[in-house]
């Protein structure tokens, strides 16, 4: 069986380590031989997994004509922009079978106006909005409006297109960059601007078709860069399980009120969505709101999810391209989990990449590194390529034993301007809902 991974950061790396682990098990229990994985365009972690193919991924006719080419069995995609750009439709068309939502599907996360309405229909708590496109209208509206509040491009930016301003001039500000500068290009031409929700934040996914949806545990990330959630808004800077405000009376909300909504919705509006819906979510004195949707697995939430995973993550994308999540039985362990990113000094803003990473081979089963910006040089050494470069993941007995795993084996790690957060897991925030 030939599978394509589409993507090259932490995402993939761990949901090809993931398909690996089954393989060889399903080998050794079954002697079922292990698929051929290729990944587009995949990093130096992948590449003792699976063939790394030089397409990028959001070419869409290159990545079409290779998974032809090599009559591929199943492809998984793993970003947002291929999904946004119809690759799933050109797949389907060509025969071919594909893990992700359609392009209409995957409008729920490439304009924020489509997922606010979707979300509005379907009775899905979500922040109070309104919608503009013309610059004197957001301002005007502004005027009213109480603080803090969000301003958020419609379309994809890279994470960089939200503001939660403070002041009436931050928020003027956001605007006018926006529609005026247009320093998101196309992507802030239509504004949402939101009511502000305040609460700690909760990554549920699940996974999505026809026949239902099946919920994975729900993870929390740390978006700030610094320690006590000071800095800039990041990617991600590590990821952990259980979450202290995940309670059973939250997740029976997420279930109810977002997920069995989420997919009534879908059937009335005949809407087809394969793959996997990501809920940000904020929990508000108890009650979840949704302030986001990606069609997508997250990163670094997936580090986390695959750790847990006991089911085999073949038979679950093989259910989603069959409609038959509905009736798939998943296992999930609930062993505390890490995921700690390490970032090359400067991000999010400027980094400069190419700096040797040392230590990599002494890393163990405990506590392993999934590769995120990470490129090969022309010596063959592994150096850094990006702003996370490096996610280690460690799962144990209790929260503080996994953090602690984590952090020794990063402690054996090395590159120049290396930086990570120490407070991974330890948000004291979460105590307080
Ligand atoms: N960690 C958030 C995301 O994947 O968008």
């Amino acid at each position: 069986m030939k599978i394509l991974i589409i993507g090259s950061g932490g995402r993939e790396h761990a949901i090809i380590r993931k398909l690996t682990l089954d393989g060889k098990r399903r080998f050794d229990q079954e002697g079922i031989p292990m698929p051929d994985l290729y990944a587009a365009k995949g990093n130096p972690g992948m590449a003792s997994l699976a063939k790394c193919v030089p397409i990028a991924d959001d070419d869409v006719e290159g990545l079409l004509r290779f998974a032809k080419e090599e009559a591929m069995d199943l492809t998984i995609v793993g970003p947002e922009v291929p999904l946004s750009l119809g690759i799933v439709d050109a797949f389907l068309d060509a025969g071919l079978t594909i893990f992700g939502p359609n392009r209409e599907a995957a409008q729920l996360e490439s304009s924020k106006a489509y997922a606010k309405k979707f979300m509005q229909q379907a009775g899905i708590p979500t922040p109070s909005y309104a919608e503009f496109t013309d610059m004197t209208e957001a301002l005007t509206y502004l005027e009213a409006q109480s603080l803090p509040i969000v301003i958020k491009a419609d379309g994809l930016a890279a994470g960089k297109g939200v503001t939660v301003a403070y002041t009436k001039e931050e928020a003027i500000r956001a605007v006018k960059e926006a529609m005026q500068d247009r320093v998101f290009g196309d992507a802030g031409s239509r504004l949402i601007i939101e009511a502000f929700v305040n609460g700690p934040e909760l990554s549920v996914m699940a996974f999505v078709d026809q026949s239902g949806f099946k919920m994975m545990p729900a993870i929390q990330d740390h978006k700030q860069v610094y320690d006590d959630d000071l800095g800039p808004n990041t990617g991600g800077m590590g990821t952990f399980y259980p979450v202290p405000i995940a309670t059973a009376n939250v997740i029976h909300q997420v279930r109810t009120e977002i997920f069995e909504r989420f997919v009534a919705h879908l059937a009335a509006s005949g809407i087809v969505f394969r793959g996997v819906l990501f809920a940000g979510i904020i929990v508000q004195a108890g009650k979840p709101y949704v302030i986001e949707f990606n069609v997508r697995f997250g990163d670094p939430e997936t580090q986390v999810v695959m750790e847990l995973l006991e089911a085999d993550i073949l038979s679950i994308f093989e259910s989603v391209t069959k409609d038959q999540i509905a009736q798939t039985s998943i296992m999930w362990s609930n062993q505390p989990t890490v995921c700690v990113i390490i970032a090359s000094k400067g991000y999010p803003g400027a980094y400069r990449k190419g700096y040797p990473i040392e230590g990599l081979a002494t890393l163990s089963q405990k506590a392993y590194a999934i590769h995120a910006g990470t490129a090969f040089d022309e010596q063959g050494r592994i150096v850094t390529a990006g702003g996370r470069v490096l996610g280690v993941v460690s799962r144990a007995s209790t929260l503080d034993q996994a953090r602690q795993q984590a952090y020794q084996a990063i402690d054996s790690l090395s590159f120049e301007g290396m930086h990570m957060r120490r407070d991974i897991g330890t948000r004291k925030s979460n105590l307080n809902v």
